[in-house]
């Protein structure tokens, strides 16, 4: 196992900013980098943060997460999510350093009634699910050893997210209108940041093994709507004195968007579980921590 930190891009994002808070596994370092430092748009930043020192592994957190602004611009949502990855994953491979890159359940297209197993086709709907989808195949040819976790829903206490966004709209409105047919399993960036990291401790422990490179499914446990969602923030906003309005549930045909999203994403996780040991905590559980930690005043 090759020495130096983990590098981690993406500084300013969610899950980044979870395994910075978390911080590396024993006797191990950690380096978030975020933009300008390395940014996909300017390869020279990537090749330059690759190159200053030896790295352990590379977690890469970046990624153009806006998907309704994708559609307008699907080349800087490639240059990000299938560009980059795939300079990281070839230094990487070059390097003999494992890679672990962040993925969507965007990559489907919603159809197939039941949780969709890593071998299941893809089928995206959108420009960033297809940007998404060509950064796993791309990552997946540069060869080396990649693993692709595809998660879903993230929310956390910082940053751009669905949690954060009801509870402030929540704050200023008496009533609102939540999409209730489309099913997921929302996800703790500290609870995918913790499934990295130990992740990372177990090939740093063991060596690294053949059936730990592809694709796995890697989201909280359970599933839920995107208004089922909002009523349990609002359920752990209410008991801890948060806002606690009507949330009314409204099909997606009442909230048109420029990206088409699918209809039900949820992730079968059992090859994480097979694999790695892993399991993300179920979601109410996540969500009830998450609450605390935005609505609770902390020293
Ligand atoms: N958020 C979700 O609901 C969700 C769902 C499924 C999968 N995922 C995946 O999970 C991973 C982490 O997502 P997240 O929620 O932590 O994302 P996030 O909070 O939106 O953060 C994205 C990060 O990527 C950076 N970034 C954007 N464009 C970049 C570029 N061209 N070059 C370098 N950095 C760039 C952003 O930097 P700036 O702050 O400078 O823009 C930010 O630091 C991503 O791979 C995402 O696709 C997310």
């Amino acid at each position: 196992m090759s020495i130096g930190p983990i590098l981690v891009t993406g500084g300013s994002g969610q899950v980044a900013q979870a395994l910075g808070r978390l911080g590396p596994p024993r006797e191990m370092d950690m380096v978030v980098l975020g933009r300008p430092q390395l940014d996909f748009d300017d390869a020279g930043t990537i090749l330059k943060a690759f190159a200053t020192r030896p790295w352990r592994y590379v977690v890469n957190a970046a990624a153009y997460t806006a998907v309704d602004a994708a559609e307008a611009d699907e080349a800087a949502a490639a240059r990000a999510n299938a560009d980059g990855p795939e300079l990281l994953a070839t230094l990487c491979a070059e390097a003999r350093i494992p890679f672990i890159h962040i993925s969507t359940d965007y990559v489907f297209d919603g159809s197939k009634g039941t949780p969709y197993r890593e071998a299941d086709p893809t089928n995206p709907t959108g420009a960033y699910g297809r940007t998404k989808r060509d950064g796993e195949e791309r990552v997946l040819k540069a060869g080396g050893h990649s693993i692709i976790l595809r998660t879903a829903w993230v929310y956390s206490d910082t940053g751009k997210n669905f949690v954060r966004t009801m509870l402030s709209a929540g704050a200023r409105l008496p009533k609102l209108r939540v999409v209730a047919d489309q099913k997921g399993s929302p996800t703790a960036a500290a609870d995918l940041a913790a499934a990295i990291l130990d992740i990372i401790a177990l090939i740093d422990r063991d060596g690294w093994r053949p059936g730990f490179g592809g694709i796995f499914h890697a989201t909280g446990s359970g599933e839920t709507s995107w208004h089922g969602l909002a009523v349990a923030t609002f359920e752990e906003a209410r008991r801890r004195g948060g806002p606690s309005p009507e949330v009314e549930a409204i099909a997606t045909a009442d909230w048109p968007t420029p990206a088409r999203r699918p209809a039900d994403s949820r992730l079968d996780n059992g090859k994480l579980a097979g694999t790695f040991g892993i399991a993300l905590p179920p979601w109410r559980e996540s969500l009830a921590r998450t609450v605390d930690s935005l609505l609770t005043p902390h020293e």
